[in-house]
């Protein structure tokens, strides 16, 4: 038995059957051997996206495979491998230390590398997806490596093959990066910050974005959070029209497909006064509606009950169905 309480950034106290270091490729056909001994096994990266269960009956892989390497330079572009296990958020200053552009906006996303496509990580206007140029994957039923191209991963909003094919071990992610500067400043916050700044460069808009989470969201160190607790709600766009109609303030994001809209959850469960609320040990963040928090100590059960109950007040106020964002094991 291993405790898993330092691994997962919910902080919620965690006891797992099994647990190996993934660190060589060559250990990979073993960890596909030792996989068949448990009923179950799940991939660990940064635990920043898990709802993990008080004991786990099986086994836990955890993912630290390191290395970055600029696989090649063209007139346009930088390609860079990253191995799964390597921090997001230092893999981003990485990127912007040897002009490699794009990522700015993902600065300070908690957790790994590897676990950057599997939900598509997104924030302030840009999406992983963007920048990816395939993913090399370990696939534990054929004991064979593959590469998935962008197309083949399926990307969509925090969503991917990936993320529906658990029998992959992700092993590195190849990115293709602009060497051209391209701000992306479309998120308001953001673009309302960076016009005061002259001539910005990507690291002010990495520095400006690390800013604004620090602003909003709980650091995982200092408070147990997964970043937001539920998807923002992909609806029709007849049904955005109605809930614009009785909430106009409520925000509303357009979609390539024009028949849906995306509105933001966070608001809604604000609206209904429950910012800041706290039952017990969990709690909806006081800064940020979409983030729920564990005051410690709390457990799986805790945490989702305070869900089930925002669930089911945002259901009734709103006839909205919320759907929960972390992986719950
Ligand atoms: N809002 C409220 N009250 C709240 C929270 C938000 O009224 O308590 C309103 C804001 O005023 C704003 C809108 O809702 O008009 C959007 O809020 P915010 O910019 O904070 O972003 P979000 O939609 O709540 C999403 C992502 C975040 C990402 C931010 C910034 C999801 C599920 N969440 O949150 O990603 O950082 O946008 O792009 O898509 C994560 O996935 O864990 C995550 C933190």
């Amino acid at each position: 038995d291993i405790t898993l309480d330092k691994f997962n950034t919910l902080r919620l106290k965690s006891i797992a059957k099994a647990y190996i270091k993934l660190e060589t490729l060559t250990e990979l056909n073993e960890i596909a051997e030792l996989s068949k001994q448990y009923p179950k096994f799940f991939i660990l990266g940064g635990g920043s996206n898990l709802i993990l269960p008080e004991y786990y009956e099986g086994l836990v892989v955890h993912n630290h495979l390191k290395g970055i390497t600029i696989d090649s330079v063209d007139s346009e572009f930088k390609t860079i491998t990253a191995m799964a296990g390597e921090n997001w958020d230092e893999f981003v200053a990485f990127c912007c230390e040897n002009e490699a552009h794009g990522l700015e906006n993902l600065s300070l996303i908690p957790g790994t590398v590897g676990a950057s496509p599997i939900q598509n990580i997104g924030a302030y206007g840009v999406e992983v997806k963007d920048f990816i140029s395939h993913v090399s994957v370990f696939d534990l039923t054929s004991k064979s490596i593959k590469q998935l191209d962008n197309a083949s991963c399926k990307f969509s909003y925090r969503n991917s093959y990936l993320k529906n094919n658990p029998q992959y071990i992700v092993i590195s992610v190849t990115f293709k990066l602009p060497r051209k500067i391209k701000l992306n400043i479309s998120y308001g916050d953001i673009a309302t910050q960076m016009a005061t700044i002259e001539s910005p460069t990507p690291l002010d808009l990495r520095n400006c974005i690390i800013k604004t989470r620090q602003s909003k969201l709980p650091n995982p160190a200092e408070i147990g959070n997964v970043g937001s607790f539920f998807h923002n709600p992909i609806i029709t766009t007849n049904d955005a029209e109605n809930l614009r109609q009785k909430y106009p303030d409520l925000p509303v994001y357009d979609l390539e497909d024009k028949g849906y809209k995306k509105i933001s959850a966070g608001w809604l469960i604000d609206k209904l006064g429950l910012k800041g609320y706290r039952s017990e040990n969990v709690g909806v963040y006081p800064k940020q509606a979409l983030v729920l928090v564990n005051y410690e100590p709390a457990s799986k059960s805790d945490i989702l009950a305070l869900a089930e109950m925002i669930k089911e007040k945002v259901a009734n106020n709103y006839g909205v169905r919320l759907n929960i964002e972390p992986i719950i094991l």
